[in-house]
């Protein structure tokens, strides 16, 4: 595994810095484009990383999975009325759908579905970024993992194209909580800083049938972990991931920092770090290095 995650590195090097590092969010323009990790955590806890595999950033939408499974242990299938399981076919900040669709997000991991369940958070939580930064830090073994304010400051400065949805959601009776209060958790939660090794560890779960082997806890149901990863396997890549189901062919989350989580059902948490995206988003020496990974090693869920 060693041996080929150092070739993996090598042959997708080139690409590291090709594409734009996002700059919607101000506090993340700054982020060095050069920079290229990878970490791979088995179910026997057995870790391989190359790279900056060490090095924190901000996991943004990754943060989602994380938002979803604290709602699902909660809420469990009453949640699903609020928020569907479809792909949306449109961009992670898209409006459009919303309001045709009276205020239902789509999926959970659409900017839209993500604040739908941070709004359920929200509701259950005194301190929902207490309780997430509590949850991933056990789940990850990781203490330190720390959010960054300048980015959650940052992103909230820049906050209309959220709050616009939350308010449309909120017109439409599907918001329970103050927009202001819950948008203040949802980019706290975005702005934590994990490593690609913090991340492939805290994913464990998911590859694990939902048993956490970091933290010995069994964190959702078998058939939850199921559910979970069809969700990112039908919307985690947003507007890609039929490319990356076609081309990986695994479970994926991406984030605007440039991270890409994937699952290797039964056997691997991965994750993937560089920080310059697409055009829809996701890493481009992250996607090229999933796809090389999983084409040796023949990973495809297919
Ligand atoms: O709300 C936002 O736009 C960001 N905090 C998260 C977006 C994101 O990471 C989309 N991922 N590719």
């Amino acid at each position: 595994m060693q041996a080929l995650l150092s070739k993996i590195f090598e042959d997708v090097k080139p690409l590291m810095g090709k594409g734009k590092v996002a700059d919607y969010i101000p506090a993340l323009a700054s982020v060095d484009p050069n920079q290229f990790g990878i970490a791979i955590f088995s179910n026997e806890g057995d870790l391989y990383q190359i790279g900056d595999a060490d090095t924190p950033f901000s996991i943004q939408s990754i943060s989602k999975v994380f938002s979803l499974t604290l709602a699902m242990k909660h809420y469990g299938k009453d949640m699903w009325q609020r928020v569907g399981r479809e792909p949306s076919g449109l961009p992670f900040n898209s409006l459009v759908q919303l309001e045709y669709e009276h205020g239902i997000p789509r999926n959970p991991f659409i900017n839209a579905g993500a604040l739908v369940i941070s709004d359920m958070n929200q509701s259950r939580f005194a301190s929902p970024h207490y309780a997430m930064s509590e949850f991933v830090r056990r789940i990850s073994g990781n203490p330190e993992i720390k959010t960054d304010l300048q980015v959650a400051d940052s992103e909230y400065e820049f906050r209309h194209r959220n709050a616009a949805m939350a308010y449309l959601m909120k017109s439409n009776g599907n918001f329970e909580n103050e927009v202001e209060d819950v948008l203040k958790s949802y980019f706290a939660n975005c702005a934590l800083r994990m490593s690609c090794v913090d991340l492939a560890k805290a994913f464990n779960f998911l590859a694990n049938k939902g048993y956490c082997t970091i933290s010995q806890e069994q964190v959702i149901s078998e058939e939850e972990a199921r559910q979970v990863n069809a969700l990112m396997a039908t919307s985690g890549m947003y507007d890609e991931a039929g490319h990356f189901a076609f081309q990986v062919g695994l479970p994926g989350k991406s984030g605007v920092g440039g991270g890409i989580v994937a699952i290797v059902p039964g056997r691997f948490s991965i994750c993937v770090w560089s920080p310059a995206l697409n055009k829809v988003g996701n890493s481009c020496a992250g996607v090229a290095a999933l796809e090389s990974m999983s084409k040796h090693i023949g990973w495809s869920v297919y």
